[in-house]
């Protein structure tokens, strides 16, 4: 249960105990500095680069190895369909750009900066907006830091994984613990306050005591951001044939709950913030950029296989999802011949984008405020939707989620049980919506006199 949903945002391409006080999460609403929900006229900005060195073995990401060089072409692309993405959505304000991957730290520091040069063309993308790069502390492009951030990035995400050595072998990591350490270490002389480390646990082999003492050592040298990744074993990946063979073994549901649980603790302890399900902040460092995705603010996704969420202008104001064509070499050409690669547009109603409001909400330790709730239902607030239903009132009295005047959010423990709650509260909103539109649907139609 905990496993799938501490892994299921890893952002827009495929991406948990008592003591949590409901102060902190007041202070983790202002910090980030995130009030307002979406606005059509702006959007965050996610750039896939699609390719790495090789394949790690629990990966199942959009990725791929080169064949040959064609970052020009790349770059090319990203640029047109950046530049098409914008005009459609009539975006005036980008409010954050992410590169991720993929390795996007493969790319040269041109490109990136083309891409950067490209939305400053078309947008407003003012000099304090975040820009990142996720890096792999791979030995050979750790030199290009400097170059990234000239480039106009001003944030570092190092996929650091493991402190293992004996770790990164198995899962296919092609740098070792002190390659990422130095990777840190480089990211914060450059960027001191914007670096943020993922690691993964859950792995196999791993035990809570080592768990405990590789975060121990993380946290000694990591910066003011970190998100923390449940191993998922992902069907068609070297390390789930691995495990279904019986070659490795990954730890069990309830040694993971634990590591996740002690991992909380100790974070807590060194100061940094839950502010959502996996990931912690200190000093304010919290992700401007996935918040737009926890927020259901607008995003525009370019480059193969990326997903975006806004509404297209000139074709009536529906929020659409949209994903671009996954395979690099096909994406480039339908975005050589139309401007863009987008293979999929689902326009998302009432109820779907409600849906989201509520899924991603919820992962965070601030939940869903009346506020936020009321920007996207303005005819149905929480207590009107969750209040009198027997589910909702059975999760209060276990304490595992709070509906009160600030808003429908998890309580501590309460976050790691998430997706198990999930389902009754889309049932809920379901029947709720659907119930509305019968009303709607009986009432008699007005006559022109009544308006009169
Ligand atoms: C897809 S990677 C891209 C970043 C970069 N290429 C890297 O490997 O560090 C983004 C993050 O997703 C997480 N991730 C990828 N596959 C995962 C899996 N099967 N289970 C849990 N986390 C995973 C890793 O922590 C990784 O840092
Ligand atoms: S480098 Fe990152 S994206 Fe590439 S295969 Fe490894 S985990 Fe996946």
């Amino acid at each position: 249960m905990l496993k799938t949903f501490l892994t299921a945002c890893r952002g827009p391409v495929l991406f948990v105990g008592r003591g949590f006080s409901s102060d902190v999460s007041v202070g983790v609403s202002k910090l980030a500095g995130f009030s307002s929900p979406t606005l059509s006229s702006e959007a965050s900005l996610y750039v896939h680069w699609p390719y790495c060195l090789r394949r790690c073995s629990y990966c199942n990401f959009n990725k791929y190895i080169p064949r040959s060089d064609n970052q020009d072409v790349m770059s090319e692309c990203l640029q047109r369909e950046t530049e098409t993405l914008l005009r459609l959505s009539h975006v005036s304000r980008v409010t954050s750009v992410f590169f991720g991957g993929g390795t996007p730290s493969l790319a040269r520091p041109s490109t990136i900066a083309a891409v950067l040069e490209t939305v400053a063309r078309h947008a407003a993308l003012s000099e304090s907006a975040e820009v990142t790069l996720e890096v792999n502390p791979t030995p050979i492009l750790s030199s290009k830091l400097q170059d990234f951030l000239h480039a106009g990035v001003n944030r570092f995400s190092i996929g650091v994984q493991s402190l293992q050595d004996e770790d990164l072998k198995v899962l296919g990591r092609d740098h070792t613990s002190q390659h990422a350490l130095e990777t840190v270490g480089e990211a914060r002389a450059l960027c001191p306050g914007k670096v943020s480390v993922d690691v993964m646990f859950g792995r196999p082999g791993q035990s809570i005591a080592s768990w405990e003492l590789e975060l121990d050592e993380l946290l000694s040298v990591c910066d003011d951001h970190i998100s923390l990744y449940q191993l998922t074993l992902e069907r068609g990946t070297q390390l789930f044939s691995q495990v279904q063979k019986g070659q490795l073994s990954v730890p069990g549901d309830d040694i993971t709950a634990i590591m996740y649980e002690s991992a909380r603790k100790i974070l807590q302890k060194r100061g940094y913030l839950q502010y959502e399900v996996s990931n912690f902040a200190k000093n304010g460092a919290i992700s401007q950029h996935n918040m737009s995705y926890w927020k259901a603010s607008q995003y525009i996704g370019v480059g193969p296989g990326a997903h975006g969420r806004f509404i297209p202008h000139g074709e009536g104001a529906c929020r659409e999802a949209r994903t671009q064509t996954l395979e690099p070499e096909v994406w480039v050409r339908e975005v050589q011949q139309r401007g863009h690669g987008t293979r999929r547009r689902i326009p998302l109603q009432h109820l779907g984008q409600l849906e989201e409001v509520l899924v991603m909400g919820l992962r965070l330790i601030d939940g869903i405020t009346h506020q936020h709730w009321q920007f996207f239902s303005p005819g149905a607030d929480l207590h009107q939707i969750f209040s009198s239903s027997c589910e909702v009132q059975d999760l209060q009295q276990r304490d595992l989620l709070i509906l009160d005047n600030r808003g429908l959010r998890c309580s501590w423990q309460g976050l790691a049980f998430l997706d198990s709650m999930l389902p009754n509260l889309l049932l809920q909103l379901e029947a709720h919506i659907t119930r509305g539109q019968e009303m709607d649907r009986k009432r008699p139609p007005q006559s022109l006199g009544d308006n009169n």
